[in-house]
């Protein structure tokens, strides 16, 4: 796992869009796994920005969502198909139906899971997964005492992740759905490379769990410890818990410059 502390959201976005317009230069039909949240905002602009210049396309990339909440209806602005869509998909180029995400209302939620995993398989799996994590280690929605093999389903949302995402709801959590589809911790590691963004001192704690805390289900995010390539990238308030920051810092200054994340 290599940790990289930088500045700020700026920063993150900027080392992001290198390495996401690197995996395009090399493979214009990349698959992207795309999260939303606030943590990736600042990659997404990064990437629209670049698109605008003329640096980066993704006329033949194809993206898979992670997540989406059961029930909210089609045209709601915090439908998670929406928010992709206002925040990234809608400001470059993707083919029209190259982003797809997991249907909060099918009528038959299981064979919804089934089917989303299956349109990865067939994709040729995702090359680069952006996550963000929740203050209770949740990556994408596997909350605390997911299986750490877990494929997509539906999933009950803990109360901190409705009170931290009361914010996108006016402030009140009645308004938060109380379920999700999500892909599953077996999913996520299924991906190539997995780059997890976090910022804020609020972060700081599942962070720590993540990079240097025992594998548990408690904290979801630590089954990435078992992953072979994952580049977690952060600010100095959510790197703020980490025993070695000082080690990263230093690992990531001396990095030859050839060697990409
Ligand atoms: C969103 C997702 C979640 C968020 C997490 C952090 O698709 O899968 O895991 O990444 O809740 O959210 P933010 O970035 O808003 O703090």
């Amino acid at each position: 796992m290599e940790v990289v502390i930088l500045p700020d959201a700026a920063a993150i976005g900027s080392v992001s869009a290198d390495a996401i317009g690197a995996l395009l230069g090399r493979k214009p039909t990349a698959v992207l796994g795309l999260a939303t949240g606030s943590s990736p905002l600042a990659i997404y602009d990064e990437l629209a920005a670049r698109y605008d210049r003329g640096l980066i396309s993704f006329q033949q990339a194809r993206g898979f969502t992670l997540d989406e909440y059961v029930g909210l209806p089609a045209g709601h602005p915090e439908r998670y198909r929406n928010v992709i869509d206002t925040v990234f998909v809608s400001r470059v180029d993707f083919a029209p139906g190259a982003v797809r995400g997991p249907d909060g209302l099918a009528a038959d939620i299981p064979a919804a899971c089934a089917e989303y995993e299956e349109a990865i398989r067939q994709a040729g799996g995702v090359d680069v997964q952006i996550l963000g994590i929740g203050t209770d280690g949740h990556i994408a929605f596997n909350e605390p005492g997911s299986s750490l093999a877990s494929r997509p389903r539906i999933k009950t949302l803990t109360r901190q992740t409705r009170v931290d995402n009361a914010r996108f709801f006016d402030g009140n959590i009645e308004l938060v759905p109380t379920h999700c589809l999500t892909q599953g911790l077996g999913t996520i590691m299924a991906a190539r490379h997995v780059l997890l963004v976090a910022t804020g001192r609020s972060k700081a704690e599942a962070v720590h769990q993540l990079v240097e805390g025992p594998v548990s289900a408690l904290w979801p995010a630590t089954i990435l410890q078992h992953h072979p390539h994952v580049t977690v990238l952060l600010d100095d308030g959510a790197a703020h818990r980490l025993q070695l920051a000082d080690y990263y810092r230093e690992t990531y200054r001396s990095k030859p410059a050839w060697q990409a994340i």
